[in-house]
């Protein structure tokens, strides 16, 4: 029997809910496989602020570290807001913990998952061909962790400004990642730059245009990124990984989610070099209905078959949960956010329950 740590951070709005079904999920798992796992909870977010008034309390980075994997639910929420000093954000932690944790690699795969074509706000055909992209972003580099800087000046007013960085090894290292996952897929990367304005993208294809000639098996192409938020709505079938930098990627992956018909069932992963690595949904805390059982657990439930299959080498246990979210979906149970009829609509805990069911 293995038996595996897993940090908890059930964060704000909707997480702890969230995070609750993951964990029933996790040990239905673990009771038909023979894994144990033990759970270690995390204060982190605008709960943390409110708690010890930071969002980053000290030592959260360290306690994560003990453990095999970390779980995030979501954090966030109005309370607060960019009005509050950076301590107190959310956000902050968030940034934060990428960068402690190394986590430069963040994956975030959106699928068109069957039967969900209705949902989609694609054209019908081509929601109907479907399509299967694995989003791969930079984290932990770029515009989100440059000098930032605000001044007084005399005659423009305020002025502000972000820097943009990248270096040759935080490119390359994200964009081995990229070509060593198109192997394991349909052997197809896209790298997505503003190569015609920016210095960065143009180092960016540099690094890239050498690792497609070392990975010669895989086909490469490049894109400007805003040719490619139009191909995800105009041809989505056309993508299979995806890799780019910290800020695009943020952008495009949430474009991304959207055509797939619903944000709740998407998960993600975000990986370093070493463990441990952090899942999560790729939504946010919709502290509108907060507390309400009314939110989607799937896409932390599949967060969970991402830690099974990334961190753990789990693949038949990663592959029974996303099946057991297939079937569900498929006998027509869903949540308020995606379509179907109103004799099966259920809950947040219910949808839990049947997907423990069906595993
Ligand atoms: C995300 C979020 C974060 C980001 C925010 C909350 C800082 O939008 O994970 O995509 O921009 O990275
Ligand atoms: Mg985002």
């Amino acid at each position: 029997m293995s038996e595996y740590k897993i940090a908890l951070i059930r964060g704000d709005g909707i997480g702890p809910e969230i995070v609750n079904e993951a964990v029933k999920v996790m040990e239905t798992a673990g009771d038909k496989f023979g894994h144990q796992f033990s759970f270690v909870d995390v204060l982190m977010g605008g709960c943390a602020t409110d708690a010890v008034g930071v969002s980053y309390p000290a030592g959260t980075a360290e306690t994560c570290k003990s453990c095999d994997a970390v779980l995030l639910g979501a954090v966030g929420g109005p309370k607060w807001g960019s009005d509050k000093p950076a301590e107190q954000r959310p956000e902050t932690a968030l940034l934060a913990i990428r960068k402690d944790l190394g986590l430069f690699t963040n994956l975030r795969p959106a699928a068109m998952r069957k039967g969900m074509a209705d949902a989609s706000p694609l054209k019908k055909e081509t929601a109907e061909q479907g399509f299967d992209i694995m989003m791969v972003r930079e984290l932990t580099g770029g515009i989100y962790f440059g000098k930032r800087n605000r001044y007084e000046t005399e005659d423009r007013g305020i002025e502000a400004s972000d820097l943009m960085t990248y270096s040759e090894l935080e490119i390359e290292r994200i964009g081995r990642k990229a070509f060593e996952l198109a192997r394991l897929r349909r052997n197809k990367v896209t790298s997505v730059d503003k190569a015609n304005v920016l210095a960065c993208s143009r180092l960016w294809r540099e690094v890239m245009h050498r690792l497609a000639e070392e990975y010669s098996d895989v086909e490469y192409e490049d894109m400007l990124v805003d040719n490619c938020a139009m191909q995800i709505v105009r041809n989505p079938g056309q993508f299979d990984v995806v890799v780019t930098e910290n800020m695009f990627g943020d952008i495009l992956s949430d474009e991304a989610s959207q055509v797939t018909g619903s944000i709740g069932l998407l998960p993600s992963a975000s990986l370093g070099a070493s463990a441990p690595g952090l899942y999560e949904p790729i939504h946010g805390s919709a502290p509108d209905i907060a507390g309400q059982n009314k939110a989607n657990p799937i896409a932390t439930i599949l967060s969970v078959a991402m830690m099974f299959r990334y961190s753990f080498g789990l693949s038949a246990e990663a592959q029974a949960i996303e099946d057991a979210v297939d079937k569900v979906l498929a006998d027509g149970w869903h949540t308020a956010d995606i379509a179907g009829s109103d004799e099966q609509l259920v809950g947040t805990d219910k949808m839990g329950e049947l997907i423990c069911k069906a595993i």
